[in-house]
């Protein structure tokens, strides 16, 4: 479901998409397999299925032992669930250690009382001049089940979902794609070697995904952070397809500490309006804007802090010379050895 975006979006973050940080990855998954839970079971209250979206990949591991944990000791049964996976390579055997299919069958499936019926993976083992008639079922298949509830997210260093890479079309549907070369040196640790990892894949589409009712994507680790900046805080792009979430109406991003390093909230901080000046926010902000400027600290003038963003600074502060001392002075004193 779309946004309806009015012409001037006036807003006081930077941040286009609600963002939920959490300090690792651990606590934010258990927050995920929570909603998911709470998901079904509201289903299960009013007797209909709850129809999942989801990924592989590293990012939901930790997600998938938590429902497999709550399976077991809190006793919530996946007999109302119907899943459809954003994707798998191609060609690929179905039992290969590095298809999709096994992945969710060994993180997921066979530790829960799923119905296999009810299981939908895209089929990496078809023929060739088949693959078109099975993403047409595919997508087929998603809108008899009344449509994906909720649709779990990982994403690409290059801000890939699923399989759409950079390019892909906001309307594009389930479809074979080649895979990105960085995404393919990405994933090549599951491979032998770099040669052997599919150079095709088929995805669920943008269009697909966007369809869904909910969208939550998720990213741990500092190796998302700059794409995570992109995806949310960027305008929208088919080059940055995770970044075109941003027009959908119910959609959150669950990060860590580490992928949220780069949003300004927590990298520029005063640039917000909301910062409290303590002497290590004040030095950051600084020694930012000097290297950005490329001045020497001592050198920056009232209108350097002006045209930086940091006139609240300057005015709780007295003048730029005061605040550069006190800055030059921090740093002078941080040098040892
Ligand atoms: C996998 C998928 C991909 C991954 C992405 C991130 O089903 O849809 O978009 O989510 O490549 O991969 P990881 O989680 O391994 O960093």
């Amino acid at each position: 479901m779309l946004k309806k975006v009015s012409p001037v979006d006036l807003t006081d973050s930077f941040e286009k998409v609600p963002v939920k940080i959490y300090p690792d990855l651990t606590t934010g998954s258990i927050a995920v397999a929570r909603e998911i839970a709470d998901l079904i079971r509201e289903k299960q209250k009013r007797k209909l299925t709850c129809v999942l979206g989801l990924a592989t990949g590293s990012t939901p591991k930790t997600l998938y032992a938590e429902l497999v944990r709550i399976h077991k000791e809190e006793k919530l049964s996946f007999k109302n669930v119907v899943t459809f996976n954003l994707d798998e390579y191609y060609p690929i055997d179905n039992d290969a250690l590095q298809s999709y299919n096994r992945f969710m069958r060994s993180h997921l499936f066979d530790h829960i009382d799923i119905n296999p019926k009810n299981i939908n993976i895209p089929n990496g083992e078809i023929k060739k001049e088949d693959i078109k008639s099975h993403c047409i079922q595919y997508e087929k298949r998603i809108a008899d089940a009344g449509g994906i509830d909720l649709q779990i997210l990982g994403i690409g260093n290059n801000g890939h979902i699923g399989f759409n890479e950079p390019g892909s079309s906001v309307h594009s549907k389930t479809r074979l794609i080649t895979l990105d070369n960085s995404t393919r040196i990405a994933n090549a640790y599951e491979f032998a070697n770099i040669s052997q990892v599919p150079r095709l894949a088929i995805t669920m589409g943008i269009g697909t995904i966007m369809k869904s009712k909910k969208i939550i994507l998720m990213a741990w680790g500092p190796g998302k952070a700059p794409v995570i900046k992109k995806s949310i805080e960027e305008d929208h792009t088919e080059q940055v397809p995770a970044s075109l979430l941003q027009i959908h109406d119910d959609v959150k991003f669950v990060v860590d500490e580490a992928a949220a390093a780069e949003l300004t909230r927590y990298k520029s901080p005063w640039l917000t309006g909301d910062c409290e000046w303590t002497p290590k926010m004040m030095k950051k902000a600084v020694v930012n804007m000097a290297l950005k400027l490329k001045k020497p600290v001592l050198s920056l003038t009232n209108s350097d802090y002006n045209e930086y963003g940091l006139s609240d600074l300057l005015v709780e502060k007295g003048d730029a010379y005061q605040i550069n001392l006190q800055v030059y002075y921090m740093l002078r004193d941080s040098i040892t050895g």
